[in-house]
């Protein structure tokens, strides 16, 4: 073991600006063409990545890499796969290293939500839910771990909620889920640690995204989740950005198994 109280820095101290540089990091981005993940991948483009957005509708894909590539001159590029295929997980691999060379950070942004209370759920609804939040974020967790491995160096997140850590009454597939990735980012990060590679997790707020469209305007979601939020209100798309630049980047080499919430204190309390 290191020497747990060392005299010195082991390395001089960066410039704050560098420790969040991207440039040369290669990024894998799932539900990378709308919402959290578009954002998300415009973000690392700002800090220098080159990503590749992955979604099931080819020219949604292709349209938000487009956007990425023009407003960042950077290489952005789309692939369409459905994750929760485990032949579409390889194949968006395979694409993945072919067009950026190698995947240093992936994010499962991929996610869906079906809301009702329970006795108006199917088993076929809960399942939807769970084989997209979980099961698919396990199959592309699983597919860069050995390249991430033989690099000694790589960055997962992935997209829990601020559902995973708090209840919420008509949501049992979506907080089962997130809590379910939670737990999944905490015991890979223990699996990976030793390999250089990192694994966190980002619990939003309430966004206002696709998949919060069916509540958005609801005066119930407004006095149960909008109220209960010490912000009061929704957040912006670009302030899941900060969170992650600096979980992909070298500012967070000592964070793993970590879950960092962005939900303007929903949870705080
Ligand atoms: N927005 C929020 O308030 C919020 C809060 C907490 C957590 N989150 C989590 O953050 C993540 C992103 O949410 P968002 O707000 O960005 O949602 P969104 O706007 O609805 O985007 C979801 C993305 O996932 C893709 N997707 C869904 N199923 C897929 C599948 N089987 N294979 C490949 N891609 C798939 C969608 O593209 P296609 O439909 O084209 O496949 C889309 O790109 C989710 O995991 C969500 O649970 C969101």
């Amino acid at each position: 073991m290191e020497d747990p109280t060392p005299s010195r820095l082991s390395t001089p101290p960066l410039p704050g600006i560098k420790l969040f540089n991207l440039t040369g990091r290669t990024a894998l981005i799932t539900g990378g063409s709308k919402g959290l993940g578009l954002a998300m991948a415009a973000g690392l483009a700002s800090a220098g990545a080159e990503v590749m957005l992955v979604s099931r509708h080819p020219n949604e894909a292709q349209a938000a890499a487009e956007q990425v590539a023009h407003d960042f001159k950077c290489r952005a590029f789309a692939h369409a796969a459905d994750v929760t295929l485990p032949a579409d997980v390889d194949g968006m691999l395979t694409a993945a290293e072919n067009a950026l060379g190698k995947v240093d950070i992936l994010i499962n942004s991929a996610g869906i939500n079906i809301r009702g209370p329970i006795t108006q759920l199917t088993l076929e609804q809960f399942t939807q839910v769970m084989t997209t939040n979980v099961t698919a974020t396990w199959l592309c967790c699983r597919a860069v771990v050995s390249g991430m491995r033989a690099r000694k160096w790589g960055r997962i997140i992935n997209m829990a909620s601020a559902l995973g850590l708090i209840g919420i009454a008509g949501r049992t597939p979506y907080t089962a889920s997130k809590g379910a990735v939670i737990q999944m980012t905490r015991t890979l990060a223990l699996e990976t640690a030793a390999d250089g590679i990192t694994v966190n997790a980002i619990c939003p707020g309430p966004f206002l995204t696709e998949i919060n469209r069916p509540v958005a305007s609801s005066e119930e979601f407004q006095r149960t989740v909008i109220n209960a939020i010490a912000l009061k209100r929704w957040a912006r798309l670009e302030e899941i950005q900060g969170a992650a630049i600096f979980l992909a980047s070298d500012a967070a080499s000592y964070v793993t198994g970590s879950t960092l919430t962005v939900d303007g204190g929903w949870t705080a309390q």
